[in-house]
């Protein structure tokens, strides 16, 4: 983004009831969200300046909220407000982006317990969408394969990303785009994604629980499936299904779903995406541009 003048605008964002060039917004060192990791997030994807599944994301929030015990008063439609707003005045009218929000407990004393008083901080920006590189559709992606050390609360979308940070970047430093995590034998999602696998013709994803994140884009790609009779089934995935299925796919909301042809450097198939993510793709893009 340039001023008239040619000069880089800068981003703004929404914290706390204000929007505001990015380099003044200011949070207090003693935020909760800093010092305790105490707070949650969302990341909403926008087609053509419109927010992807507002509804179901608001949703999530709100059960995220009530499972940490942050008590927010702000109603769906305050929220769409300042999320449209935030698009709109970022210049993502009709262009792709990604919104991302995340409500922490606020400023107190730093004490472990719950403050009394504390006042939530609030805090929205919109980047611009990071498109998939082309060949990452064509090629497909690799993965490696990691122990899911992370807590057993991992539906709840906390800003706490130590462990799924630390994860992605195994699977970086071993050059492969995502880990694909085992608890007890089973599969339970990526990093920052969720799972899905093919097994003859079938199409498996585990089912929501407190091992893995529920996200808004599983969803959506199971309600695809539906629409178009293709069988999915809810169901554990056991590590040596994981090693032979036919397709494995990642989905999540900036990198929609990623088909992955290989798994600790052996192929998956022959080595290249699946005819079903090649449908389940098409499905999701052209729901995508009927928005
Ligand atoms: N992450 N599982 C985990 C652990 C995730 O972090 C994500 C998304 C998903 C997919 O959820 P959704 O379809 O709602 O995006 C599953 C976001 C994008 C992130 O942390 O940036």
């Amino acid at each position: 983004m340039t001023n008239r003048d040619g000069s880089a605008t800068s981003m703004l964002v929404f914290l706390n009831g204000k929007y505001l060039p990015v380099e003044q917004a200011q949070v207090s060192v003693l935020d909760r969200g800093f010092i305790f990791g105490d707070g949650i997030y969302e990341v909403i994807p926008v087609y053509n300046g419109k927010l992807l599944r507002l509804d179901q994301h608001l949703d999530r929030l709100k059960k995220n909220l009530d499972a940490i015990r942050l008590n927010l008063s702000m109603s769906a439609g305050q929220w769409e407000e300042i999320l449209n707003e935030l698009v709109q005045c970022n210049g993502y009218a009709d262009k792709n982006a990604g919104v991302y929000l995340q409500v922490t407990r606020g400023a107190a004393p730093r004490e472990h317990s719950l403050p009394d008083d504390s006042k939530p901080t609030v805090f929205a920006m919109c980047n611009p969408a990071v498109a998939v590189a082309p060949e990452l559709s064509e090629q497909g992606v690799a993965t490696i394969t990691l122990e899911d050390y992370r807590w057993k609360n991992c539906h709840i979308k906390s800003i706490s990303l130590l462990p799924n940070v630390l994860l992605r970047q195994q699977a970086v430093d071993s050059g492969a785009v995502e880990s694909i995590l085992i608890r007890d034998d089973c599969a339970t999602e990526g990093s920052a994604s969720n799972l899905f696998i093919v097994q003859h013709g079938l199409l498996i994803t585990p089912p929501k629980g407190p091992f893995l994140l529920p996200g808004i884009t599983r969803d959506l790609i199971l309600e695809l499936a539906s629409e178009n009779n293709i069988v999915y089934k809810e169901q554990v995935i056991k590590e040596f299904e994981l090693r032979g299925a036919d397709e494995i796919w990642l989905s999540s909301s900036l990198k929609d779903i990623l088909p992955v042809t290989s798994l600790d450097g052996k192929k998956i198939s022959n080595g290249t995406p699946g005819p079903l993510w090649r449908t389940m793709n098409d499905l999701l893009q052209d729901f995508k541009s009927r928005l």
